[in-house]
């Protein structure tokens, strides 16, 4: 049977929810599934949304249908060309064959590359400020390049006020029988996925994230609907004050991230001491992570929310112990700024991992990294005590 929610009168999700993935993009963990958004709007002419991934084909396919309830489906306006949302373009146009396939000009150079034997009857292409009249609905298309890829395109519906918003606003999560933000805990239970959805899939991409927010506060917006995640009706000012300071990569809290690799647990102990101290001197508010334990893309979404960080590595052939050199990358990748970071080395004969996380940090914008760089020989001596402290000092200061 089909699972569909109403969103206001003439606009239906129907999208499907994925609990068996065990990574999105086959690369984060998503312990509480995800969703794949996708709407119906029925008005004197009827619009598709978006599709979604191949992997909840037959449950939107079926959904879709039940919507439409015997209608044609007259347009499929494609917003972003990741598979986890077109791959059912080629489904819809062989069940639907009269639909016309709205996109702009990238979106269309996409369709070809990834479904080269997909053709279309007839198409519509569009570009910046372009409406589609639907009757009582109409659409207006604005650009969004690179929040996430080069293609997408946000859609604004006058007459309910709605923004169709892409990838963004989205949150990694199965929608569990809910859709609206006021139907769940989002603070207790979903912000964490969302700001490790946000950091780790459109992080790197702050410049533009602010770019859109800009193009959003010049429209008068009642709801967001996302790809993935809640629809946003009740606290909108939520989400967009956290988006707006992601995307400044502006930290959410005072407070200090602690990342270490450890072999055989003695650079684990330096970090506990140094924890310790931390406390100590007043500090509240500590994460400690182990690099090889925990999966890159949480110890990314903390780098964004505190204001501190401290990474802790052994030397490993000569460079860095790669669970860690793989967390740094990931920040610079992420282009992750305007943080205060403390860096430890260990080296039982020839420490080299400060040297090599300098070289990454360096090269990240507004990183004040502490001097010295803490070296451990094998493991902390109580000769170091006061190095700890001093470190501690300096990165709380
Ligand atoms: Fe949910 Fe960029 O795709």
């Amino acid at each position: 049977m089909q699972c569909t929610r109403k969103v206001t009168d003439g606009i239906y999700w129907v999208g499907a929810n994925d609990r068996r993935l065990a990574k999105f993009e086959n690369m984060f963990p998503i312990p509480r599934g995800v969703s794949y958004n996708s709407y119906v709007i029925l008005d004197g002419k009827t619009a598709l949304m978006d599709t979604a991934d191949s992997s909840v084909a037959e449950r939107f396919m079926e959904n879709v249908a039940a919507v439409l309830d015997g209608r044609a489906l007259d347009y499929l306006v494609v917003q972003h060309m990741e598979p986890d949302h077109c791959a059912n373009i080629a489904a819809i146009i062989e069940k639907y064959p009269d639909v016309t396939v709205v996109g702009n000009a990238k979106t269309m150079q996409m369709i070809g590359q990834f479904y080269s034997g997909t053709k279309a009857k007839h198409t519509l292409l569009v570009k910046e400020g372009d409406k589609l009249p639907l009757g009582e609905h109409e659409l207006t298309f604005v650009t969004a390049p690179m929040v996430h890829w080069p293609e997408v395109m946000v859609s604004y519906e006058s007459k309910e006020k709605i923004l169709f918003s892409a990838d963004a606003f989205g949150t990694f999560g199965a929608l569990n029988g809910a859709l609206f933000d006021d139907e769940i805990f989002f603070d207790a239970i979903w912000m964490e996925d969302a700001r490790r959805y946000y950091t780790n899939i459109v992080g790197k991409y702050g410049p533009q994230v602010q770019a859109l927010l800009k193009k959003a506060a010049g429209i008068e917006i009642d709801m967001i609907c996302p790809l993935h995640g809640p629809v946003w009706r009740s606290d909108l000012d939520l989400l967009l004050e956290k988006y707006d300071q992601w995307s400044r990569y502006e930290a959410e809290e005072d407070g200090v991230l602690l990342v270490y690799g450890s072999m055989y647990g003695n650079t684990e102990n330096a970090v506990e001491v140094l924890a310790a101290e931390m406390v100590e001197q007043g500090m509240k508010n500590i994460k400690v992570y182990d690099a090889s334990v925990t999966d890159c893309s949480y110890l990314i979404a903390e780098a964004f929310r505190y204001s501190r960080i401290l990474v802790a590595a052994p030397t490993y052939n000569a460079g860095l112990f790669a669970p860690v050199e793989h967390f740094l990358n990931d920040m610079k990748a992420l282009n992750l700024q305007n943080k205060k970071i403390a860096l430890v080395e260990n080296g039982s004969w020839a420490p080299m991992a400060g040297k090599h996380m300098k070289a990454i940090v360096e090269t990240m914008k507004n990183m004040e990294i502490v001097e010295p760089v803490l070296t451990l020989k094998s493991a902390i001596q109580p000769a170091q005590t006061e190095d700890v402290k001093k470190l501690v000092e300096e990165l709380l200061k």
